[in-house]
Protein backbone atom coordinates (compact mmCIF):
# COMPACT_ATOMS: atom_id res chain seq x y z
CA UNK A 1 0.00 0.00 0.00
CA UNK A 2 1.65 3.58 -0.90
CA UNK A 3 1.59 5.35 2.28
CA UNK A 4 -0.50 8.33 0.37
CA UNK A 5 -1.25 9.99 3.52
CA UNK A 6 1.76 11.19 4.00
CA UNK A 7 3.02 11.90 1.07
CA UNK A 8 5.52 15.18 0.83
CA UNK A 9 3.48 17.10 -1.18
CA UNK A 10 0.74 16.53 1.02
CA UNK A 11 2.60 17.57 3.47
CA UNK A 12 4.09 20.18 2.00
CA UNK A 13 0.33 22.07 0.85
CA UNK A 14 -1.06 21.43 4.47
CA UNK A 15 2.22 23.33 6.16
CA UNK A 16 2.66 27.15 6.36
CA UNK A 17 6.06 26.80 7.92
CA UNK A 18 8.45 28.98 5.56
CA UNK A 19 11.93 27.66 6.53
CA UNK A 20 11.33 24.01 8.07
CA UNK A 21 10.42 21.08 5.67
CA UNK A 22 10.98 23.19 2.67
CA UNK A 23 12.61 19.89 1.06
CA UNK A 24 11.24 16.93 1.79
CA UNK A 25 12.31 13.59 1.06
CA UNK A 26 10.02 10.82 1.53
CA UNK A 27 11.05 7.17 2.05
CA UNK A 28 8.95 4.09 1.80
CA UNK A 29 11.80 1.97 3.97
CA UNK A 30 14.71 3.58 5.37
CA UNK A 31 17.26 2.12 7.84
CA UNK A 32 17.40 5.25 9.98
CA UNK A 33 15.96 9.14 8.98
CA UNK A 34 18.25 10.63 11.40
CA UNK A 35 21.22 8.54 9.40
CA UNK A 36 19.72 9.60 6.15
CA UNK A 37 18.97 13.18 6.96
CA UNK A 38 22.90 13.27 8.74
CA UNK A 39 24.07 11.99 5.23
CA UNK A 40 22.11 14.61 3.64
CA UNK A 41 23.43 17.70 5.94
CA UNK A 42 27.00 16.21 5.64
CA UNK A 43 26.94 16.41 1.80
CA UNK A 44 25.26 20.25 1.97
CA UNK A 45 21.74 20.20 2.09
CA UNK A 46 19.98 23.26 3.52
CA UNK A 47 18.65 24.17 7.18
CA UNK A 48 15.16 22.75 6.92
CA UNK A 49 15.50 19.48 4.71
CA UNK A 50 13.04 17.35 6.00
CA UNK A 51 13.55 13.09 6.15
CA UNK A 52 10.34 11.15 6.39
CA UNK A 53 9.81 7.58 6.06
CA UNK A 54 6.71 4.92 6.21
CA UNK A 55 8.86 2.54 7.81
CA UNK A 56 12.57 2.37 9.52
CA UNK A 57 14.35 -1.07 9.42
CA UNK A 58 16.98 0.23 12.21
CA UNK A 59 14.95 3.14 13.87
CA UNK A 60 17.22 4.84 17.00
CA UNK A 61 16.36 6.13 20.50
CA UNK A 62 18.58 7.47 23.25
CA UNK A 63 20.88 5.76 24.97
CA UNK A 64 21.57 3.11 22.14
CA UNK A 65 18.15 2.03 21.94
CA UNK A 66 16.28 0.79 19.03
CA UNK A 67 12.89 2.30 18.34
CA UNK A 68 10.14 0.21 17.02
CA UNK A 69 8.76 1.43 13.38
CA UNK A 70 6.15 -0.40 11.47
CA UNK A 71 5.14 0.64 8.24
CA UNK A 72 1.63 2.49 7.79
CA UNK A 73 0.83 3.55 11.06
CA UNK A 74 3.38 6.65 12.64
CA UNK A 75 5.55 9.34 12.34
CA UNK A 76 9.29 8.69 11.61
CA UNK A 77 10.92 12.51 10.75
CA UNK A 78 14.27 13.73 10.72
CA UNK A 79 14.67 17.83 10.03
CA UNK A 80 18.56 19.50 9.34
CA UNK A 81 19.18 22.34 11.21
CA UNK A 82 22.00 24.67 11.25
CA UNK A 83 21.71 27.08 13.92
CA UNK A 84 25.48 28.20 13.46
CA UNK A 85 25.83 28.12 17.41
CA UNK A 86 28.28 26.88 19.61
CA UNK A 87 28.16 23.70 21.02
CA UNK A 88 26.95 25.00 24.61
CA UNK A 89 24.47 27.42 23.27
CA UNK A 90 22.21 24.35 21.89
CA UNK A 91 22.27 22.36 25.00
CA UNK A 92 18.52 23.28 25.25
CA UNK A 93 17.30 22.61 21.68
CA UNK A 94 16.54 18.65 22.57
CA UNK A 95 14.06 20.35 25.02
CA UNK A 96 12.68 22.53 22.12
CA UNK A 97 12.25 19.74 20.06
CA UNK A 98 10.36 18.28 22.71
CA UNK A 99 8.11 21.26 23.47
CA UNK A 100 7.26 21.38 20.13
CA UNK A 101 6.21 17.89 20.17
CA UNK A 102 4.34 18.04 23.16
CA UNK A 103 2.55 21.06 21.57
CA UNK A 104 1.38 19.71 18.60
CA UNK A 105 0.67 15.84 20.23
CA UNK A 106 -2.25 18.19 22.72
CA UNK A 107 -3.97 19.38 19.77
CA UNK A 108 -5.16 15.44 19.39
CA UNK A 109 -4.43 14.71 22.94
CA UNK A 110 -5.45 17.73 25.16
CA UNK A 111 -4.27 18.91 28.33
CA UNK A 112 -3.38 14.97 29.42
CA UNK A 113 -0.15 15.92 27.32
CA UNK A 114 3.06 16.07 29.11
CA UNK A 115 7.03 16.41 28.73
CA UNK A 116 9.21 14.07 30.75
CA UNK A 117 12.37 15.70 31.15
CA UNK A 118 14.60 16.37 29.24
CA UNK A 119 12.24 15.46 25.83
CA UNK A 120 9.74 12.60 25.49
CA UNK A 121 6.43 13.20 25.39
CA UNK A 122 3.06 11.53 27.33
CA UNK A 123 -0.13 10.91 27.29
CA UNK A 124 -1.14 9.65 30.64
CA UNK A 125 2.11 8.90 31.68
CA UNK A 126 2.94 6.71 28.82
CA UNK A 127 5.41 7.43 26.48
CA UNK A 128 4.00 8.42 22.96
CA UNK A 129 7.05 9.97 21.32
CA UNK A 130 10.07 10.71 21.66
CA UNK A 131 13.30 13.08 20.32
CA UNK A 132 16.54 12.15 19.27
CA UNK A 133 19.53 15.22 18.40
CA UNK A 134 22.70 14.14 17.15
CA UNK A 135 25.11 17.42 16.68
CA UNK A 136 27.93 17.26 13.97
CA UNK A 137 30.72 20.08 14.33
CA UNK A 138 34.20 21.06 14.88
CA UNK A 139 35.56 22.54 18.28
CA UNK A 140 33.54 25.86 18.91
CA UNK A 141 31.33 25.54 16.57
CA UNK A 142 28.15 23.14 15.04
CA UNK A 143 28.22 22.46 11.70
CA UNK A 144 24.03 20.88 11.95
CA UNK A 145 22.26 19.18 14.14
CA UNK A 146 20.04 16.36 12.75
CA UNK A 147 16.53 16.61 15.07
CA UNK A 148 14.79 13.45 14.92
CA UNK A 149 10.92 13.09 15.94
CA UNK A 150 9.48 9.64 16.47
CA UNK A 151 5.94 9.94 17.10
CA UNK A 152 3.42 6.93 17.46
CA UNK A 153 0.26 7.84 16.07
CA UNK A 154 -2.21 5.17 14.71
CA UNK A 155 -0.58 1.88 16.12
CA UNK A 156 -2.55 -0.50 18.20
CA UNK A 157 0.49 -2.96 18.95
CA UNK A 158 3.27 -2.62 21.12
CA UNK A 159 5.97 -5.35 21.61
CA UNK A 160 5.06 -6.95 25.19
CA UNK A 161 8.56 -4.99 26.51
CA UNK A 162 6.45 -1.91 26.49
CA UNK A 163 3.09 -2.48 26.79
CA UNK A 164 2.79 -0.73 29.81
CA UNK A 165 4.75 1.95 29.21
CA UNK A 166 4.11 3.27 25.64
CA UNK A 167 1.04 4.43 23.77
CA UNK A 168 -0.17 5.92 21.03
CA UNK A 169 -2.50 8.79 20.00
CA UNK A 170 -5.19 6.72 18.66
CA UNK A 171 -4.80 4.28 21.56
CA UNK A 172 -4.66 7.02 24.13
CA UNK A 173 -7.88 9.08 22.17
CA UNK A 174 -10.02 7.09 20.03
CA UNK A 175 -8.70 9.63 17.02
CA UNK A 176 -7.21 7.90 13.90
CA UNK A 177 -4.72 10.96 13.44
CA UNK A 178 -3.61 11.99 9.77
CA UNK A 179 0.07 11.68 9.34
CA UNK A 180 0.49 14.22 6.78
CA UNK A 181 -1.46 16.50 8.91
CA UNK A 182 0.13 15.80 11.88
CA UNK A 183 3.64 16.34 10.73
CA UNK A 184 2.26 20.01 8.80
CA UNK A 185 1.46 21.34 12.61
CA UNK A 186 4.64 20.01 13.82
CA UNK A 187 6.13 21.42 11.32
CA UNK A 188 4.52 25.00 12.23
CA UNK A 189 5.42 24.45 15.98
CA UNK A 190 9.03 23.47 15.73
CA UNK A 191 9.39 26.40 13.59
CA UNK A 192 8.22 28.72 16.04
CA UNK A 193 9.82 28.01 18.90
CA UNK A 194 12.94 27.59 17.11
CA UNK A 195 13.12 30.52 15.60
CA UNK A 196 11.98 32.06 19.68
CA UNK A 197 15.32 29.70 20.55
CA UNK A 198 17.99 31.39 18.19
CA UNK A 199 16.48 34.97 19.43
CA UNK A 200 16.53 34.56 22.73
CA UNK A 201 18.61 30.86 23.72
CA UNK A 202 16.39 28.60 26.30
CA UNK A 203 15.61 31.56 28.27
CA UNK A 204 13.02 32.82 26.20
CA UNK A 205 11.17 29.10 26.06
CA UNK A 206 11.84 27.97 29.89
CA UNK A 207 8.52 29.22 31.54
CA UNK A 208 6.35 27.78 28.75
CA UNK A 209 8.66 24.47 28.68
CA UNK A 210 7.69 24.13 32.63
CA UNK A 211 4.00 24.53 32.14
CA UNK A 212 4.37 21.07 30.06
CA UNK A 213 6.80 19.40 32.74
CA UNK A 214 5.49 16.31 34.08
CA UNK A 215 8.17 15.59 36.55
CA UNK A 216 7.70 18.52 38.73
CA UNK A 217 7.75 17.16 42.17
CA UNK A 218 7.90 13.70 41.92
CA UNK A 219 10.68 11.77 43.70
CA UNK A 220 13.19 10.65 40.81
CA UNK A 221 16.31 9.34 39.80
CA UNK A 222 18.62 10.40 37.09
CA UNK A 223 21.03 8.07 35.78
CA UNK A 224 23.75 10.41 33.92
CA UNK A 225 27.32 8.78 32.94
CA UNK A 226 27.05 5.84 35.15
CA UNK A 227 25.71 8.47 38.29
CA UNK A 228 22.80 8.44 39.70
CA UNK A 229 21.17 11.31 42.06
CA UNK A 230 17.96 10.76 43.65
CA UNK A 231 15.19 13.57 44.67
CA UNK A 232 12.54 15.65 44.36
CA UNK A 233 12.34 17.08 40.70
CA UNK A 234 11.88 21.02 40.32
CA UNK A 235 11.31 23.28 37.33
CA UNK A 236 14.15 23.42 34.60
CA UNK A 237 16.21 26.31 34.28
CA UNK A 238 17.63 28.93 32.19
CA UNK A 239 20.03 26.45 30.10
CA UNK A 240 17.01 23.57 30.82
CA UNK A 241 18.96 21.72 33.12
CA UNK A 242 16.62 20.00 35.65
CA UNK A 243 16.85 20.92 39.41
CA UNK A 244 16.83 18.30 41.88
CA UNK A 245 16.08 18.44 45.35
CA UNK A 246 18.34 16.36 47.18
CA UNK A 247 18.77 16.17 51.18
CA UNK A 248 21.67 17.87 50.51
CA UNK A 249 20.38 20.25 48.79
CA UNK A 250 19.92 21.29 44.78
CA UNK A 251 21.88 19.69 42.15
CA UNK A 252 20.99 21.01 38.25
CA UNK A 253 21.51 17.65 35.74
CA UNK A 254 21.90 18.88 32.11
CA UNK A 255 20.59 15.08 30.75
CA UNK A 256 20.58 11.23 31.46
CA UNK A 257 17.41 8.84 31.59
CA UNK A 258 14.63 9.70 34.29
CA UNK A 259 12.72 7.30 36.26
CA UNK A 260 9.93 7.97 38.82
CA UNK A 261 10.59 6.58 41.73
CA UNK A 262 7.74 4.57 43.48
CA UNK A 263 6.44 3.07 39.75
CA UNK A 264 5.25 5.23 36.59
CA UNK A 265 7.52 6.71 34.05
CA UNK A 266 10.74 5.30 32.02
CA UNK A 267 12.35 5.49 29.31
CA UNK A 268 12.06 3.21 25.73
CA UNK A 269 9.22 2.64 23.22
C1 LIG B 1 14.00 8.22 22.23
O1 LIG B 1 14.75 7.30 22.58
O2 LIG B 1 13.07 8.57 22.94
C2 LIG B 1 14.22 8.93 20.92
C3 LIG B 1 13.52 8.24 19.78
C4 LIG B 1 13.69 8.96 18.46
C5 LIG B 1 13.10 8.16 17.32
C6 LIG B 1 13.11 8.93 16.04
S1 LIG B 1 12.15 8.15 14.77
C7 LIG B 1 12.78 9.27 13.60
C8 LIG B 1 14.25 9.45 13.91
N1 LIG B 1 15.03 8.42 13.28
C9 LIG B 1 15.61 7.61 14.17
O3 LIG B 1 16.33 6.62 13.90
N2 LIG B 1 15.32 8.01 15.41
C10 LIG B 1 14.47 9.18 15.40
Amino acid sequence: MFPSDLSPERVRSLSEARSLGRIVEFHRVVDSTNTRARDLARSGSPEGTLVLADAQTKGRGRFGRSWVSPPGVNLYASLVLRPGRAPEEVLGLPLVVGLGVAETVAEWAGERTRIKWPNDVEIAGKKVAGVLCELEGEAGRVEFVIAGVGVNLNATEFPEELRDRATSVRLATGRVVDRAVFCARLLERLEKRYESFLAGGFRSLQDEWNRWHGLSGKRIRVVRGGEAVEGVAGPVDVRGRLEIRTAGGSVHVDGGEATVLGGGMRDGA
